[in-house]
């Protein structure tokens, strides 16, 4: 076939791509012309059959002949898109006005919900809120709450130690917490610090390696008393369980940093295996852990003369499990969606 020949055919083809008005017919013309026995390829075909002098002139005209071939149809192809799309556009409206459908944008986890609850009621109190790192010293942890270094205190928190960091921990209480306080701000303080704790457990129903405490620290410039931590436990623990009044029942216990130290009961009763606080239940639970402030703790802060303080931690984790209703603590931490949306405020 001529060069001029191939050139027209494919010509009137290309015309008529002008015209065209569906995929279908553009696509008959493509192949037409580009198609395994179009006019294009069969031209392609045929250099073999040319003198190489004529093969490089014939062979460069039909390639422009395809070039242009090409440009035509993609041209029309791309006119076609984007007919489509102002047609779409066009009678495809999203009604914005439209309400949605039980949405559902998250929610707060119980112990976040637990959390801010109580540090809004202590806020409201007077009480100064404060946060320290999770990642300790040995000092803050320990050595500065009365804990010596071969205390059996030590031992049995099964402290998280960092590699490579010798005297850094993620600490174990949130008890550190009274000792930055009242190394930077002094006494007197009413404080209470929220947040994550650590200890080498191994995760099951009713132990977590990272759970959280809740701590407080009352130092006045007078004497305060047992009466006076009592008092505060119970309005405390009132408030957190929604009751009108917690009964509580204090043990003597040992902590390096108190003296007396206590260890504090609260009434419950069970119903349907739910632990429910009532201050005419029949049994007691273990609920926190409180005393006198040890003078040495206020000496290891740098704080002179005769002082007097009061102090207590409740695990807040077991707190939330009781008034929810959770049997295992692992439900708080393994992120199912279902329970997550169940409990979700
Ligand atoms: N830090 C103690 C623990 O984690 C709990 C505790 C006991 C805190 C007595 C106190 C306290 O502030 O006075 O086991």
């Amino acid at each position: 076939m001529e060069a001029k020949e191939l050139e027209q055919n494919v010509k009137s083809l290309l015309c008529a791509v002008q015209t065209v008005v569906s995929h279908r017919e553009l696509d008959q013309i493509k192949s037409d012309i580009l198609g395994k026995s179009g006019y294009v390829t069969r031209a392609l075909k045929s250099l073999r059959e040319l003198p190489d002098e004529e093969k490089k002139a014939y062979g460069a005209e039909i390639n422009k002949i395809k070039n242009h071939a090409e440009e035509i149809i993609a041209a029309k192809i791309a006119e076609f898109e984007e007919r489509l799309i102002e047609e779409k556009l066009k009678n495809e409206k999203v009604d914005i006005t439209l309400p949605v459908e039980s949405p559902r944008f998250g929610g707060l986890h119980l112990i976040t919900n637990a959390i801010r609850r109580i540090r809004d009621y202590y806020l409201a109190r007077g009480f100064l809120v404060l946060d320290g790192p999770e990642i300790e010293t040995d000092f803050y942890n320990f050595d500065a709450l009365n804990i010596h270094k071969y205390h059996p205190a030590r031992q049995s928190h099964d402290t998280f130690y960092l590699k490579g960091f010798e005297e850094t921990l993620l600490r174990t209480q949130t008890s550190c917490v009274q000792i930055r306080t009242m190394m930077e701000m002094g006494v007197p303080v009413r404080m209470v610090s929220i947040g994550k704790t650590y200890r080498n457990d191994a995760l099951d129903a009713t132990h977590s390696p990272m759970f959280h405490q809740l701590e407080c620290l009352v130092v006045d410039e007078q004497p305060v008393n047992i009466g006076h931590l009592k008092n505060e436990l119970r309005k405390s623990l009132s408030f957190f369980f929604d009751v009108e009044n917690v009964a509580l029942r204090f043990r003597p216990s040992f902590f390096p940093f108190t003296e007396p130290s206590l260890e504090v009961d609260c009434r419950y009763t069970q119903k349907d295996g739910r632990i429910i606080i009532t201050e005419d239940g029949d049994r007691w639970i273990e609920i926190a852990g409180a005393g006198i402030v040890h003078p040495n703790v206020f000496k290891n802060c740098g704080i002179q003369g005769q002082q007097y303080g009061f102090a207590f931690a409740f695990g807040l984790d077991r707190l939330v499990m009781m008034k929810n209703g959770i049997q295992d603590i692992r439900n708080l931490f393994d992120t199912d969606s279902r329970w997550l949306k169940h409990y979700g405020q």
